[in-house]
């Protein structure tokens, strides 16, 4: 590694159902999160749940502290849904809630740290779900509805937008495996429902800005996706090209590719799959004339989140319901993680800082070299103000990018997942990512910093990554 590299940076951030809590103050609906984890606490591994959380509803003033004490320029959060519109639909909105959001923006501004909002971060309203949540249709209004209220609320002042936090992610969760609310259990036809609705919601959204609001308000739009990187165990390039559409390629070529729609091939084997189980039509059919040229180029950025790489052969055995890919009945593939990488407090999450070189050279060159802002990249324990695994973590990666930006990448920004320790969903508070602890007994929680905060101080001053510390 190089010392001090120049990097663009001085971002971090944070998802307001894992902070906020407040979970029904001042008018705010329920989420399907906070439905579940009040029927089925054993779902959430150490039984607790969101309606405290950190309280940044109540303590933002204390937050914005520690945001100015790293020295950020950009602070990422979400809106809750349900805290504006209670039951969803905009007809009913909560004005305390919009007082919230309004107070956030208004304060980050006069502090001189740029709001980044994302819209949707997994709280749907219990209402929305209620009719099917995203594997209905309807959702694609109600979405653009939520939205251009946002961007009538807000649009003023946020001048980055992100539209619904990691679709595949949310997708596979909610409505495949069913691991998260509403626990639907439909692999292979549930997520690719969800998919299709969600890019058709931001596509649509994306459109209705520039219609609508982009001439005032000249911001710009993306949408958050969670990529691995995945390596062949054979070392086959077209086996990872192959992987890589299914990883990404079901998100990114709808949206960033020049011919649109889901990759040709995924298309086909998906469609030959779902006829030989006796279906009449596709599980994932293609998105269509119009929804394509709707959400073609779609996103003014390749908004990325980065924790991972896997590898992957071609799969022989079971299949394995909790991958991260989506369905591997589809995929064919098997993935496994480096074991001879460290491992996080998340089982999922392995140090492979190399990966995130690899990904951003594969988007260079896959995606014509579209800007790339890195929105999330971060490091699980169980808590500890030494937490030095997180800085060798913060600062591998951050080297990672140097590199690909050496090598003609198109990285505009890096921000570290997160600010401070949080509601990990399923993990509760057994997994911490924080840059500041929070003092959970305390009636104020007092966030604390990190070795970590430290470190990235260092890295936000100096516009580098530090060799030593
Ligand atoms: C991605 C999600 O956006 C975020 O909410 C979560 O905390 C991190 N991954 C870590 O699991």
């Amino acid at each position: 590694m190089e010392e001090d590299d120049d990097v663009d940076d001085g971002t971090v951030n944070d998802c307001t159902l894992q902070t906020e809590g407040a979970w029904n103050a001042d008018g705010k609906g329920p989420s399907i999160w906070d439905d579940y984890t009040h029927n089925y606490p054993d779902q959430v591994k150490d039984g607790s749940n969101a309606d405290d959380s950190v309280e940044s509803y109540r303590l933002f003033d204390s937050d914005l502290k520690i945001l100015k004490d790293l020295g950020v320029d950009h602070y990422r959060f979400s809106i809750a849904w349900p805290r504006i519109f209670p039951n969803g639909s905009v007809h009913l909105r909560n004005q305390k809630g919009i007082d919230y959001y309004n107070d956030v923006i208004d304060k980050l501004l006069a502090n001189g740290i740029e709001p980044v909002v994302t819209m949707f971060h997994w709280e749907l309203p219990v209402e929305i779900q209620k009719f099917g949540g995203f594997t209905n249709s309807l959702i694609i209004e109600q979405f653009l509805d939520y939205a251009e209220e946002l961007f009538k609320l807000f649009g003023d002042r946020v001048k980055t937008w992100l539209t619904i936090n990691e679709p595949k992610e949310l997708c596979k969760a909610l409505y495949g495996s069913g691991v998260s609310p509403p626990s639907i259990n439909a692999p292979g036809v549930g997520d690719y429902l969800c998919l299709t609705n969600i890019l058709k919601s931001h596509g649509a959204t994306y459109r209705m800005y520039r219609e609508k609001f982009y001439e005032k308000q000249r911001g710009r739009i993306g949408l958050p996706s969670n990529i691995n990187f995945l390596y062949s165990k054979a070392n086959n390039t077209d086996e990872v090209a192959r992987a890589m559409d299914f990883e990404f390629g079901v998100v990114g070529h709808p949206v960033l590719s020049k011919s649109g729609d889901f990759p040709p091939h995924v298309l086909k084997e998906i469609e030959q799959k779902s006829l030989a189980e006796g279906r009449k039509r596709s599980r994932l059919p293609s998105l269509g004339k119009y929804w394509s040229s709707v959400i073609k180029g779609s996103s003014d950025f390749l908004a990325l989140n980065y924790y991972t790489a896997w590898q992957i052969e071609p799969l022989t055995g079971q299949v394995d319901e909790d991958s991260m890919m989506i369905d591997e009945r589809d995929t064919n593939f098997a993935t496994s993680m480096f074991e001879n990488c460290p491992r996080a407090e998340s089982v999922w999450l392995h140090f492979v800082p190399q990966g995130l070189e690899d990904l951003l050279k594969y988007i260079r060159d896959t995606y014509d070299n579209v800007e790339v802002k890195i929105l999330e990249n971060g490091w699980s324990d169980t808590g500890g103000n030494d937490d030095y695994m997180r800085i060798e973590y913060h600062r591998n990666h951050l080297q990672a990018v140097v590199n690909a930006i050496n090598d003609g990448c198109n990285v505009t920004s890096y921000a570290p997942w997160s600010l401070m320790d949080s509601f990990e969903f399923t993990s509760g508070y057994t997994q911490k990512f924080g840059f500041y602890a929070v003092n959970m007994t305390s009636p104020n929680k007092e966030r604390t910093p990190k070795k970590s905060a430290e470190f990235y101080k260092k890295v936000i001053k100096s516009k580098s990554v530090p060799y030593k510390f």
